[in-house]
């Protein structure tokens, strides 16, 4: 508001003044009039600049009117002199009106390139915002991930390390039974299982900071494992009164494998074998070699058998219809199967039995035969 009084009153100031000069100045010096004349330009020009159009417009029109007196009464005798005097006005109303148009339009422009750069600093601070928003996302997400494959790892582990761990505290309570109370051996016996308990805790708590061991792949008898799994079990099958048999293998079969995993994944297998047989029931393992260089070693069981809408979940982590399970023995052993290059395959019937039959490669050079 400040600056357009001052500018008016600049504006008015030099009208006044060059007018002043005009009026005052002898007519026979016109070359000062000349001057003072093109001088009118001056305030027109800063008009437009300053209010556009309307500015220019406007102060080139009080210029003629201050302007056309001068030209009436003091150049009224010389008709050519007043004839320019006259075209000297219209250019002075051409001027403002051409100068006063461009510069405002050269302001809109202004005004416009202000709104595209603010609009613009917008869009950059909400994109800043948005690819700091996915940066983090990304981070959380990667976090996440690492968190879930690490609690995994630790749930894969702490349930093959309880299986052991539980075979040691059952035995050891077997030999508790055999001295009395009091007796040294009792007393060694029952921190074997205190001790056993507390691992047990222990690996729980620790299990997220251990790392998977890679496998030592060697080629053997698969036969020699399976009976380390039925040595293994058979004290809790005798204890399920369940019939379990290992088939003879006429001939060798040579796989080549990470014994402790595989001996894993079979030991799974038999147990649920085991626990879903009824008493008398019988749990049958055999092996077979078929023409592709394959051996399917199946574990049958006249257990409870699984229903069609279970059977398509029983691979998955954490699946399990016992109250004690984990859900978690299919799902590992499928995965050490896997990584012998073998798959597991399940058939059953409901109320009548199941059939788990893992195939494995058998090692070329000892390739058996057919069983
Ligand atoms: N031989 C089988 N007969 C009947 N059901 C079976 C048999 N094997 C597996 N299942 C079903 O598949 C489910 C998943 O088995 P999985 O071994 O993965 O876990 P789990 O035995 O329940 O628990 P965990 O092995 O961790 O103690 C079992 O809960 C059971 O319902
Ligand atoms: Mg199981």
């Amino acid at each position: 508001m400040e600056t357009t009084i001052t500018r008016i009153l600049t504006l008015t100031g030099c009208i006044v003044g060059i007018s002043l000069l005009h009026y005052l100045t002898p007519l026979h010096l016109h070359y000062l009039h000349d001057i003072f004349q093109r001088l009118y330009y001056l305030p027109i020009i800063l008009a437009a600049f300053w209010f556009g159009l309307r500015g220019g417009l406007c102060c080139s029109f009080i210029v003629s009117i201050v302007y056309a007196p001068h030209i009436l009464f003091q150049w009224g005798g010389h008709l050519t002199m007043e004839m320019e005097k006259y075209m000297e006005i219209l250019l002075y109303n051409t001027v403002g009106g051409v100068t006063g148009l461009l510069s405002q339009r050269e302001k809109e422009r202004g005004v416009e390139l202000q709104k595209t750069a603010k609009g613009l600093k917008e869009s950059y601070q909400k994109l800043q915002h948005q690819s700091e928003q996915i940066i983090l996302i990304e981070e959380q997400l990667r976090r996440a991930e690492k968190l879930s494959t690490l609690g995994e790892m630790a749930a894969v582990l702490a349930h093959e390390i309880r299986n052991p761990l539980g075979s040691i505290r059952g035995t050891a309570e077997i030999l508790k039974d055999d001295y009395r109370p009091g007796d040294p051996k009792h007393e060694f016996i029952e921190i074997q299982i205190k001790e056993t308990e507390r691992l047990n805790r222990v690996v729980e708590d620790f299990l997220h900071m251990a790392r998977p061991q890679q496998g030592d792949m060697q080629p053997g008898p698969v036969q020699k494992e399976l009976e380390t799994i039925v040595t293994l079990v058979s004290h809790e099958a005798k204890d399920r009164q369940v019939n379990l048999v290992l088939l003879p293998q006429p001939l060798p079969v040579i796989i080549n494998a990470d014994g402790e995993k595989l001996r894993q994944a079979f030991l799974n297998i038999v147990i649920n074998a085991l626990q879903a047989s009824p008493k008398g029931g019988r749990v049958t393992i055999s092996t077979t070699v078929s023409e592709n260089g394959f051996c399917n070693i199946s574990f049958n069981d006249t257990g409870s058998g699984i229903e069609a809408d279970k059977l398509e979940k029983i691979f998955d982590p954490f699946f399990t219809t016992k109250p004690e399970g984990t859900g978690l023995g299919l799902a590992i052993s499928k995965k050490i199967i896997e990584s012998h290059n073998g798959k597991l395959l399940i058939e059953s019937k409901p109320r009548q039995g199941t059939t788990v039959t893992v195939r494995l490669p058998i090692q070329d050079s000892i390739h058996g035969g057919r069983g």
